[in-house]
């Protein structure tokens, strides 16, 4: 019910509840390793998102925002997918996406006997490399000889392992994609919230050798035959329907305590917030002056924005609905129930005494991913003088030599794509200047005293905008041109006197962290994962009995519940759908979150809706109250037959605690409705070629 990632190997346990909401199907046509189940249609999309197979040539459908680097990427001012939309009429047509790639579960096996049995007698500190060695052992051992992948993966916080075994299959073909102003509708001020209007998906193709196996890149290759593929259902849904989310959840902390709600809401999140909101307004104001330069930065843009609304929303959330007074209230009920351990009844005093010696570190610690990082030269000199320095000694080894330039070659080729000089150098100093206010002087490394000696111009925010000066003009590790006429010639002694690197091995080594807090944030770690551990340990027995599932961690998860309307707030109710007429009462000509396109437009205007309308207007999106996270995106949305009838895109404005901690009230999934996806396809890509793959289920006599 609404609550919980389940794992489909185990998914037989939920089955009666499953049944009394509505599911007509049985727990092997889920998950069976012996006969073709609904999971051989489910995809890890990329490793960050989820698609579904939907017809017998391995088609794909997963969200716009799943697909918009491979569309950004293959954009180009003159041939602008990204922004005109794309559909390929034929095989031929399809665009092959370098790097990406989709993997299907074959099967999953509970392996922690096996690890426990490696970890007797192990000594606390050499565990870690125990678990890496086993399951290193356990994952050979399966997939030797074959073309499968395997990870081992904890739940419960390192209380049980599973083996998860993989085909990965590396060609996969864009098909179609919607032009933007429909799948990313609304942008980032509907994003994360309902009601919703945006017609988030996109379609692509996984392709197999002649034997029907996973293979390179190959003009030769053909699609892939699935083992299963969806069904489509257009019959409609209503209230309180049954619904089902199965996909690849990739984070969630339900058992994070609350001084870890603390940490989020006072340091963390406010921090990631104000860093972000630098480098989206420096990025927007170039982004706005030449479509090249957007389209460069678009992908990057979109993945920034996202996750600043995320914490921002997250914030919110989680003080309105008082999280942190919960999870105490939570914390002083298990120590009460542990008073006869004394392992137990001291667990919450050590969490707050672990946090207690990490919070004066946080905001510096985040400042170091998400502000010093954010300046990819940074990185790239950190990077390129380790690869020079390899190259000087081994410079008789033309091999080595010949692949260190080839590196090279990819890192400032990458490095160019997203490159905007004036707004890189804009967050630099911004960056900068913040550092310099928010962390506490004490923490301050000796390099930022010794820049705004050398560069002082009356104020800390004046001077870093100078040294920026001087490091753009001075360094060639920065405008990606200088870079490589650099590295055609490099020498240990330039690189040396280079400011750009000076900066970046002096305030940001690689072992930044070490360097400047000793072993502050790795002893957190340790302190927290053991208590996290135990804990864990902990609440299993105390709630015996008790169906509990394991927090997400981007492996194959089951969630099910029902189509279900909300109240936000008192004296209003969320209806559990949108339709395009709402879609086009938001439209604002030219504007780049409601634009629309003509194509659209003209079908609304002659109420073209086809099959795919119900009560003479036509669905674009729903609500459900499914458990789902990031990495859900393109997840399937199956009613009670296993058809089709969504795919499921966002989480509402009400529960951004969610990751955190679930509401049953407020928690909402945000779908696209299918029959959108396919008028989409239909009436305004006129791809009646992808149409016809689709097995489509309907009660409706079709439209002649
Ligand atoms: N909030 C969505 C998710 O994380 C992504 C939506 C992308 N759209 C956007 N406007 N950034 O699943």
């Amino acid at each position: 019910a609404d609550e919980g990632m389940w794992l489909p190997m185990l998914i037989g346990k939920n089955y009666e509840q499953m049944k009394k909401q509505g599911f007509k199907l049985t727990p092997e046509d889920l998950y069976s390793v012996n006969k073709a189940s609904i999971k051989d249609a489910i995809v890890s999309f990329g490793g960050f998102c989820t698609g579904e197979i939907v017809s017998k040539n391995g088609l794909i459908f997963t969200n716009h925002h799943c697909g918009y680097d491979a569309a950004a990427s293959n954009s180009t001012p003159e041939n602008n997918i990204l922004d005109n939309g794309f559909y390929a009429k034929s095989f031929q047509e399809e665009k092959p996406i370098k790097g990406l790639f989709v993997r299907f579960l074959v099967r999953m096996e509970d392996v922690t006997p096996k690890i426990m049995a490696a970890l007797v007698g192990v000594e606390e500190k050499d565990k870690a490399a125990k678990i890496a060695e086993v399951s290193k052992k356990i994952t050979s051992d399966v997939t030797s000889g074959t073309t499968m992948e395997a990870d081992v993966r904890d739940i419960y916080k390192a209380n049980q392992y599973l083996l998860f075994i993989y085909e990965r299959f590396n060609d996969i073909r864009l098909v179609g994609i919607p032009s933007q102003s429909i799948g990313k509708f609304g942008g980032d001020t509907d994003n994360w919230e309902w009601p919703r209007q945006t017609g988030d998906f996109s379609v692509f193709r996984v392709y197999a050798d002649a034997n029907n196996k996973s293979a390179a890149y190959s003009e030769n290759n053909k699609p892939y035959t699935p083992k299963k593929s969806l069904p489509i259902s257009i019959k409609g849904i209503k209230n309180g329907d049954f619904s089902m989310v199965y996909g690849f959840p990739g984070r969630t902390d339900r058992y994070l305590t609350s001084f870890g709600v603390n940490l989020a809401t006072e340091k963390t999140n406010p921090t990631i917030v104000k860093l972000r909101d630098i480098r989206l307004k420096a990025w927007k104001e170039e982004m706005d002056k030449s479509v090249d330069t957007r389209l460069k930065l678009s992908s990057q843009y979109a993945n920034i924005a996202n996750y600043w609304k995320y914490f921002i929303g997250q914030t919110e959330q989680l003080k309105r609905l008082k999280i942190q007074d919960e999870k105490q209230k939570q914390e002083a009920d298990f120590t009460k129930w542990a008073a006869s351990s004394s392992v137990n009844v001291n667990l919450i005093s050590a969490y707050k005494n672990a946090y207690a010696a990490y919070e004066p570190y946080a905001v510096h610690i985040t400042y170091i991913n998400e502000g010093l990082l954010a300046s990819s030269f940074i990185r790239n000199a950190n990077q390129i003088g380790s690869m020079i320095k390899s190259m000087i000694a081994r410079k008789d080894d033309a091999a080595y030599l010949s692949q260190v330039n080839q590196n090279l070659n990819v890192l400032v080729n990458n490095y160019q794509n997203t490159y905007s000089e004036i707004a890189d150098k804009k967050i630099f100093a911004q960056i900068l200047t913040s550092f310099y206010q928010d962390v506490p002087k004490s923490q301050h490394p000796k390099f930022i005293t010794l820049i705004l000696e050398d560069f002082w111009k009356g104020s800390a925010e004046a001077s870093f905008k100078n040294y920026a000066d001087h490091l753009w003009e001075k360094s060639n590790l920065i405008d990606p041109e200088k870079m490589r006429t650099f590295l055609s010639n490099p020498s240990m002694e330039a690189l040396e006197n280079d400011p750009a690197y000076k900066y970046a091995v002096n305030l940001v080594p690689q072992d930044y962290v070490k360097n400047n807090f000793g072993t502050v944030l790795s002893d957190f770690q340790t302190e927290k994962n053991r208590l996290d551990n135990l804990y864990l340990k902990a609440l299993l027995e105390k709630n015996k009995g008790i169906l509990s599932y394991p927090d997400a961690n981007s492996t194959m998860r089951i969630s099910y519940g029902t189509i279900q309307n909300y109240s936000p707030k008192d004296g209003i109710t969320y209806d559990i759908k949108t339709t395009i007429d709402g879609m086009v009462a938001k439209y604002q000509p030219g504007d780049d979150e409601f634009d629309l396109p003509k194509s659209l437009l003209e079908a609304y205007a002659k109420r073209d809706f086809r099959e795919y309308a119900e009560g003479g207007t036509l669905p674009v999106g729903f609500i459900s109250n499914n458990d789902i996270t990031g990495g859900n995106s393109g997840s399937p949305v199956l009613n009670g037959n296993g058809e089709l009838i969504g795919i499921a895109f966002d989480g509402n404005w009400e529960a951004m605690s969610g990751d955190i901690a679930f509401d049953k009230q407020y928690k909402r999934t945000i779908s696209v409705d299918i029959r959108f996806v396919l008028w989409c396809i239909d009436v305004l890509g006129g791809a009646r070629n992808i149409i016809d793959e689709l097995d489509i289920r309907t009660n409706k006599l079709p439209v002649p």
